[in-house]
């Protein structure tokens, strides 16, 4: 069987939020009794202003971090701190690669962290590399590639490992709106390909609208939900889904949930 043929029917996990609160020592309060149900396979945005607690609750979701209280379950397992979550990726806003390895060799980091043998490995970076549009590029290193290019090399990294959850955190903010809105479709693409479970952190309503099949927004810190909003766009999204009404009106509705947020 080809490689592709192997990995391209992945299927997400669903992923329970109950009643998470977190307060770091010193008594900042990041999360207050945030509570979300994620069905296995959903692309859910989370939006919430600067400093509420969006990144704290990403990491808590991929054991990064702890909860003070509430709990996390994914496909209905209690996560325990400390637990490997095999199956989940993340990515950060900052593509984290390693300067003095290639393209190729940053994103086989995760497959030699598991012991898979050499041959499989390159096997498998390659396919992660050619779905992100690299293959190109595969012995350059992270010097000689543009903002845009070392993204997709930190998302072929994430993907390589065929991650039933896939975690990103402000993945695009840097880059100019052109590169960003190609690197969306190819994450749309993607997800839609694979089948993994999404969530997703921006503080773009235009870029949350027109991945997301949900958009969840929070309050000021300590965060909390201040509404779940359904997408019913259609799956196959393009330039024009940004001027179809529904796109408009949902990223109106959203902006207005918000802005009561900000501070004047
Ligand atoms: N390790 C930590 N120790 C103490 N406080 C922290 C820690 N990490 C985050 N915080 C605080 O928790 C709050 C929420 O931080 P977090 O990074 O989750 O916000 P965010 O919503 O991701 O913000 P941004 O949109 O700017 O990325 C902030 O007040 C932050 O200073
Ligand atoms: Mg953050």
């Amino acid at each position: 069987m080809s490689v592709a043929a192997e990995i391209s029917h992945g299927t997400g996990v669903s992923v329970s939020i109950t009643s998470v609160s977190k307060v770091y020592d010193g008594d900042v309060q990041a999360l207050q009794s945030v509570s979300l149900d994620i069905p296995a396979g959903q692309f859910l945005s989370i939006l919430g202003p600067s400093g509420c607690g969006k990144s704290t609750l990403l990491r808590i979701i991929a054991g990064l971090d702890e909860p003070s209280t509430g709990e996390i379950r994914i496909d209905g397992v209690l996560q325990r701190p400390g637990d490997r979550r095999t199956g989940t990726a993340f990515v950060f806003q900052d593509a984290h690669l390693l300067p003095w390895r290639t393209v190729l060799r940053n994103v086989e980091v995760p497959l030699e962290l598991l012991g898979t043998p050499r041959q499989r490995r390159r096997e498998l970076a390659m396919h992660a590399i050619e779905e992100v549009g690299l293959a190109d590029a595969i012995r350059r290193y992270p010097a000689q590639l543009s903002g845009g290019m070392r993204m997709r090399v930190s998302l072929a990294r994430a993907l390589v490992t065929r991650p039933k959850l896939l975690l990103l955190d402000e993945p695009f903010a840097a880059l100019d709106e052109f590169t960003r809105q190609n690197l969306d479709e190819q994450l749309l693409a993607l997800w839609q390909h694979t089948g993994m479970t999404v969530i997703f952190v921006t503080h773009s309503i235009a870029e949350a609208v027109f991945l997301s099949q949900r958009a969840a927004v929070f309050s000021r810190r300590p965060a909390r939900l201040l509404d779940d909003i359904a997408i019913p766009l259609p799956a196959n999204r393009t330039i024009e889904t940004r001027s179809d009404p529904v796109f408009v009106e949902i990223a109106r509705q959203v902006q207005q949930v918000m802005k009561g947020q900000v501070d004047e």
